[in-house]
C-alpha cells in the first residue's frame, strides 16, 4: 500500500476512500452508495418482500397520518424538513393528507443524492401540485447547521426509513443532539426506528437470494472504479451480513475471495487485500423502547408519542425538546 501524493483538496468521497481503505479493519461509509445506480438499487430493495421496513412504515403513514399531524401547527403553518428523504414514497402519504386538509407548510427534503432529489422534485410536481417544496442537496450533518435559519414558524423534522440505524449509538446521540440544538420548544421530531425481532427476519432483510443487497453494497466499489479510476474486480468480492441479537446491530461486509491488489489511479493508491479480508460498509441498528428512550435522554429530547406497525416490527416516535 503506498500513500497518496495528490495535494489538492479531496471530496468527502475521496477522503472516505483514502481513510477507510488504508485503515485496519477496512471500511467505507454507506452514504456513498447512493448515486443514480445506488438509488435505483435501494428502490429495488424497498420492493423486496424480505425488506419489511418499508411496508411497516408505509402502513404507519397510510393509516396514522391524521394522528401524526395532530401536533403540527396547522394554524400558523410549519416547515416540514426531511433528512435523507430518498424517493419520498412514504412521505407522500403524509404530504397527501396535509395537502387534503389545506395545511400551510413547505416541504424541505434533504438528501446527499442530487439524482434522488431531482426525481422526487418532478414526481411531487406531478402527484402533489399543491405542495410547496424546496430541494436541499447535501449531507444532513452539513444541512443541519442551516436548520436554525428556519425559525419563523414551527419546524417538523422527519427522519424515516430507520436512517438513524446507519449510525453507531454514540454517533446517533451526536446526530440527535445536533437536531435538538436546532429545535425550539414548539418544534417536533418524527423518526422511524426499526425494532429488534427474530434474528432470521433481520438477516433475511439484508441478504436476499437475488443478490440485490449485494449489488447495492458493491455499488461503492463500482463508484470507486467509475469516479476515481479504480480497478476493483467486483466478482472477487462477496456480500456478507451479520446480526448480533444482543446489541441489535446488523453489519454488512464485502469480503475478498483472494489475495489481491487494487489500484485507484486518481488517488495514486494501491490497496492490498488478503483472502477473506473485509470491508465493512454499513450498519443497520435495531432498537427497543428502552434504547430509544436512552438515546433521546442523552440528547435532551423526550418521547412525545409512539406509532407502531401492526406486526410491532417497526415504530415511529415523535420527540420534543426536554
Ligand atoms: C436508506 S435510504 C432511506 C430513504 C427514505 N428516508 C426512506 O425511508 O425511504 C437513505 C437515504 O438517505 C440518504 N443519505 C444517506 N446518508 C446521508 C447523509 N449522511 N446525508 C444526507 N443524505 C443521506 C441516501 O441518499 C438515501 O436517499
Amino acid at each position: 500500500m503506498n500513500s497518496t501524493t495528490k495535494t489538492n483538496t479531496y471530496t468527502d468521497f475521496e477522503k472516505d476512500v483514502i481513510d477507510g481503505l488504508q485503515a485496519y479493519p477496512k471500511h467505507l461509509s454507506s452514504k456513498f452508495i447512493y448515486d443514480k445506480n445506488g438509488d435505483k438499487l435501494f428502490q429495488d430493495i424497498m420492493a423486496m418482500p424480505e425488506y419489511y421496513l418499508t411496508n411497516c412504515e408505509y402502513n404507519i403513514l397510510k393509516y396514522q397520518s391524521a394522528s401524526i399531524a395532530e401536533k403540527f401547527d396547522l394554524k400558523e403553518g410549519f416547515d416540514l424538513i426531511e433528512l435523507g428523504a430518498g424517493d419520498g414514497k412514504k412521505t407522500k402519504l403524509l404530504l397527501n393528507h396535509l395537502s387534503n386538509i389545506n395545511a400551510n407548510f413547505t416541504y424541505l427534503p434533504v438528501d446527499i443524492s442530487q439524482n434522488v432529489l431531482d426525481e422526487l422534485g418532478s414526481s411531487l410536481e406531478k402527484e402533489l401540485p399543491k405542495v410547496k417544496f424546496e430541494l436541499l442537496q447535501g449531507s444532513y450533518f452539513h444541512v443541519l447547521s442551516q436548520l436554525s435559519s428556519y425559525n419563523k414558524r414551527q419546524k417538523v423534522i422527519l427522519v424515516l426509513g430507520s436512517n438513524i440505524g446507519n449510525l453507531l449509538h454514540n454517533d446517533a446521540i451526536e446526530f440527535l443532539k445536533k437536531i435538538q440544538n436546532n429545535m425550539t420548544a414548539n418544534d417536533l421530531l418524527f423518526m422511524g426506528f426499526d425494532q429488534k425481532k427474530h434474528p432470521q427476519i433481520v438477516l433475511d432483510a439484508y441478504n436476499d437470494p437475488k443478490g440485490i443487497t449485494e449489488a447495492f453494497n458493491k455499488n461503492l466499489l463500482l463508484r470507486i472504479n467509475k469516479e476515481l479510476g479504480g480497478n476493483f474486480d467486483l466478482e472477487s468480492f462477496f456480500h456478507w451480513e451479520t446480526y448480533d441479537p444482543e446489541t441489535g446491530t446488523a453489519k454488512s461486509f464485502l469480503v475478498s475471495r483472494v489475495n489481491q491488489e487494487v489500484k485507484i489511479k486518481n488517488l495514486n493508491l494501491t490497496i492490498s487485500f488478503k483472502a477473506w479480508e473485509t470491508i465493512h460498509t454499513e450498519i443497520s441498528q435495531k432498537y427497543d423502547d428502552e434504547t430509544v428512550k436512552w438515546l433521546a435522554q442523552e440528547a435532551n429530547l423526550s418521547i412525545d408519542r409512539r406509532f407502531e406497525s401492526e406486526t410491532g416490527y417497526y415504530k415511529n416516535y415523535t420527540f420534543k425538546k426536554s
